[in-house]
């Protein structure tokens, strides 16, 4: 999120605009906790996690009134549009915001669940799976060395991107996801067959929305009488150096959600597809959803053999 704050503040300034930041999200808008920001309030940012601006998940916005308050209050500081970096929640709140109360809002795409529909990524995704692929292959050392069983559990409560990205890409023998339904005993059974084929130890991946690792875990001990162990990531996926990727496409899409909002856009997210930088309209993402490659799991099972 810092590359993408980075990228608005430096886009802004050298198209003429004066550029506030908001603090803790929806909440900073309501409370007028916004300043300006210049060039070098955001020097040094575009290595670091996280957000200096903070995030906070507000309740408030979720209601009409509030929104509309927010509004005057915009109006009152000569703020003429929002930009707004964030998932699902954000972008349904930036859409209501838009259309209740005549904002244009554009919002960039963040989430490490990677679950927002119309574009090919989101920021911060890729860095959540780097962080759970390193913590596989970390379990894997000691997973053969011993032996062992081991189950992951990573972040997704509603959708298993994560879990399949860093599944595949971790060789595990089994993903388990909240969007399919699966079979622990099934999954057991495939563990008992690769022992008989000589696998000695096994990764599972689970995403936190699918079955806790715990439970996992004691399961397969009790019903294959493999000794298995398990980890839970947690929120070390949402922090960390961004990679790469993630750095590039967030000042790709601060740039563009910049130019949207000089170009006049009224309710739109930017967005990658196809490798092309462009917008969408936000009442379509709002309506849209993603759905999980199920020929990825295929895969997983295959080279899992
Ligand atoms: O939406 C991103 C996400 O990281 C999910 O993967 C996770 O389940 C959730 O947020 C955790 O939310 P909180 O930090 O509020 O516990």
């Amino acid at each position: 999120m810092n590359a993408a704050i980075r990228a608005v503040v430096r886009s802004g300034i050298g198209r003429g605009c004066s550029v506030f930041g908001v603090q803790h999200g929806f909440d900073g808008l309501l409370d007028a906790d916004y300043r300006e920001m210049d060039s070098a309030t955001v020097g040094n940012i575009i290595s670091a996690g996280g957000t200096i601006l903070r995030s906070a998940r507000s309740e408030r916005f979720l209601q009409p009134e509030y929104r509309k308050d927010a509004a005057e209050r915009m109006r009152a500081s000569r703020l003429d549009g929002l930009i707004i970096i964030g998932g699902d929640g954000s972008i349904a709140g930036g859409e209501d915001f838009a259309r209740e109360q005549a904002v244009p809002v554009i919002a960039i795409p963040a989430s490490i669940d990677n679950d927002i529909p119309m574009t090919d990524a989101s920021i911060g995704f890729q860095t959540a799976v780097n962080t759970a692929l390193d913590a596989i292959d970390k379990v894997r050392d000691t997973a053969y060395s011993h032996d062992r069983v081991f189950v992951i559990e990573v972040m997704g409560r509603r959708n298993g991107f994560i879990a399949v990205e860093a599944g595949l890409a971790g060789g595990a023998e089994a993903i388990l996801i909240p969007e399919l339904p699966f079979n622990l005993g099934e999954v057991c059974d495939r563990l008992l067959a690769g022992q008989t084929r000589g696998k000695r130890s096994s990764i599972i991946v689970t995403a936190e929305g699918a079955a806790r690792a715990l439970d996992v875990c004691e399961f397969i001990s009790r019903q294959t009488g493999h000794e298995a162990r398990y980890l839970v990531l947690g929120h070390m996926q949402r922090g960390g150096k961004p990679s790469a990727y993630d750095r590039v496409l967030a000042t790709q899409f601060g740039a563009a959600a910049v130019r949207r909002l000089a170009e006049g856009a009224g309710a739109e997210m930017v967005c990658i597809q196809g490798g092309r930088i462009g917008s969408v309209p936000l009442d379509a993402v709002r309506a849209a959803k993603r759905e999980i490659d199920s020929e990825k799991l295929i895969l997983a099972e295959v080279m899992s053999q």
